[in-house]
């Protein structure tokens, strides 16, 4: 059942600072903002709903969507996935893998990776339910760090998390995984228009016209693939400073709303590692290289 009801923001991991920011910025532009952690907000910022959630336990994150679909009457179109577990790993990482101590690799891969799965899977079930007519966007964002490019060390068990969903988040953009789904019209106007135009030319033209004609509209759609604006959008956001190093414990609330905000309301499917530097806006620092 499609649902055209109330555009809402999902912040999994919704704490003071990112969370908050998120949920003043979104709900000044008209969302509803359902807020997920262990610990209920202190202040009202702006958030309609906040639900308990131990993201140590992935199981219990599509009660979380179900939970907002009941509450707000409508289905989350932006989910942000917010919520990090971090502890430095033993001066031998390795034992990190012993029995003795690998629940504490498993409830960090649970809330760096699996809940963070999980809620891509309930993003893409909500987003699907969105009525066409719906013009919330449906975006996917996962605050992430620098972990899925370079190792530092104390950081082995935090790198594994935010690569398997950095890993998860590039494949989905680089294999275009859902693009088939519901393509809006900015981008099939072009592609219908060049259809109909090759159709109509071969048939006045004769068979060997055609592979030639067809090769053609079909090159004009791989050559407009940059402006291919798929309706579900998936992001991997890490704040760098302008040189590019990590931004460390001066991650910025603000700065995050103002980047989140863009991509929930741009169009197109942006870079999916989407680094960026406050009051600066998108940074490609990919000559800082990548695993
Ligand atoms: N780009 C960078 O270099 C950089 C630097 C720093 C941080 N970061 C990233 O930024 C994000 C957090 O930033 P922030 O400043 O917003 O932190 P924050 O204010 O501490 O918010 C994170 C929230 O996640 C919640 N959380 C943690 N474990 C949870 C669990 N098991 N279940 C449910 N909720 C849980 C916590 O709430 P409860 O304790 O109430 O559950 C916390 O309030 C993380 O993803 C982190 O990796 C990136």
């Amino acid at each position: 059942m499609t649902s055209s009801g109330p555009k809402i923001i999902l912040i999994l991991g919704a704490g003071p600072n990112i969370g908050a920011a998120l949920a003043k910025a979104f709900s000044a532009k008209g969302y509803q903002v359902a807020s997920a952690s262990r610990t209920p907000p202190k202040n009202n910022d702006g958030a309609a709903l906040h639900i308990p959630v131990d993201l140590t336990k992935p199981d219990t994150v599509p009660g979380v969507f179900e939970r907002v679909r009941k509450e707000l009457g409508g289905e989350v179109g932006v989910v942000v996935y917010n919520a990090a577990m971090f502890k430095p790993d033993p001066a031998d990482p390795l034992s990190l893998f012993a029995p003795e101590s690998i629940q504490t690799y498993h409830d960090s891969q649970s809330v760096n990776a699996t809940s963070a799965l999980v809620s891509l899977h309930e993003a893409v079930k909500s987003f699907r339910n969105l009525a066409a007519s719906n013009d919330a966007s449906k975006t996917f964002i996962f605050t992430g760090n620098m972990l899925n490019l370079k190792t530092l060390k104390g950081m082995l068990n935090f790198g594994l998390g935010k690569t398997s969903t950095a890993y998860a988040i590039r494949y989905l953009v680089e294999n275009k995984i859902y693009a088939a789904e519901g393509v809006s019209t900015y981008t099939s106007i072009p592609f219908f228009f060049f259809f109909f135009f090759f159709f109509f030319l071969f048939s006045f033209s004769s068979l060997g016209s055609l592979s030639i004609l067809s090769e053609a509209a079909l090159n004009k759609r791989s050559q407009t693939d940059h402006s291919y604006a798929p309706d579900k959008r998936f992001y991997y956001a890490d704040e760098r400073n302008a040189d590019g190093l990590p931004v460390g414990n001066a991650v910025s609330g603000p700065a995050a709303a103002e980047e989140y905000l863009k991509l929930a309301e741009q169009e197109e499917q942006g870079p999916w590692l989407y680094t960026f530097v406050k009051g600066e806006g998108y940074k490609d620092f990919e000559t800082h290289g990548r695993l």
